[in-house]
């Protein structure tokens, strides 16, 4: 996610955010206008999936390979988010939303509940690869979006967005955040009697998605009553890594979580 609260970014000036009392997630969201992109900017797509999809082969759950291949990822250059949305969303329903950069947690999550994905209109420069001040396109399309092809994911991440949505309005946002960023962020999970990445923090980032698998650091086994008790970092490598007993089994504990749950993590 990397994600602000609202009392950290103001909405971008838009016509609809104004004069109605607080800014609906709509508010946020700007044209992709594909044709922006360079030649550069597409090449630095081009280089940043290449080096990424060989390291990921063997060591990412499988249905986020398959969704590369169901969603034409694999394609050169920074995906079109129309073409992109017309394959992804006859599978899941979910779709791929344009922002110009972070979201407040309050908007996010109410995307998330509309099935809807937001995408950081923007890629990182050729000469910093491995530096992301915010979520670019690379993060939130090549690290998010093939599991959203991915029906127990696609519910999943919609039963979050709702849940995020209330827990925000009574104060339970850190609670929320932290369960997200330990699966779908930064978690791993076992597959195959293997632990592999799971999270789209991991995927989209050459250096930590080795750490996370190769460096000696702790990897507990995911709990909810865990991960709700532990910090994240969003300007470093995480200190520990969360091993969901599956990819399925998590996605369907997250997706049964209400927010009498959720309390009951939180105190
Ligand atoms: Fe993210």
């Amino acid at each position: 996610m990397f994600r602000e609260t609202d009392e950290e970014l103001a909405p971008p000036p838009s016509p609809l955010s104004r004069g109605r009392g607080g800014a609906s997630w709509e508010a946020y969201l700007v044209p992709q206008d594909w044709t922006h992109f360079t030649a550069e900017e597409h090449g630095v797509w081009d280089t940043l999936f290449a080096r990424q999809v060989p390291y990921l082969g063997t060591r990412i759950v499988s249905p986020f390979l398959d969704g590369i291949g169901k969603l034409g990822l694999d394609e050169a250059g920074i995906p079109n988010l129309d073409q992109l949305n017309a394959r992804l969303e006859p599978l899941t329903g979910w779709r791929c939303v344009p922002v110009p950069g972070l979201v407040p947690d309050k908007a996010f999550f109410a995307m998330l509940a509309e099935r809807r994905f937001p995408i950081g209109n923007f890629i990182r420069s050729a000469d910093s690869l491995d530096y992301l001040e915010e979520p670019d396109c690379f993060h939130d399309i090549f690290g998010h979006v093939p599991l959203l092809a991915h029906e127990p994911v696609a519910r999943l991440m919609q039963a979050m967005g709702r849940l995020g949505v209330e827990a925000v309005a009574v104060g339970l946002g850190e609670t929320i955040s932290r369960l997200y960023w330990h699966t779908v962020e930064f978690g791993l999970a076992r597959e195959g009697g293997e632990v592999k990445i799971l999270g789209a923090g991991l995927a989209s980032s050459f250096g930590e998605a080795h750490f996370a698998i190769e460096a000696d650091l702790p990897r507990p086994r995911f709990t909810l009553k865990d991960a709700a008790a532990a910090g994240y970092r969003s300007d470093a490598f995480q200190p520990l890594y969360f091993v969901s007993d599956s990819l399925e089994g998590v996605a369907a504990e997250l997706e049964g979580l209400d927010l009498a749950g959720l309390r009951r993590l939180a105190a």
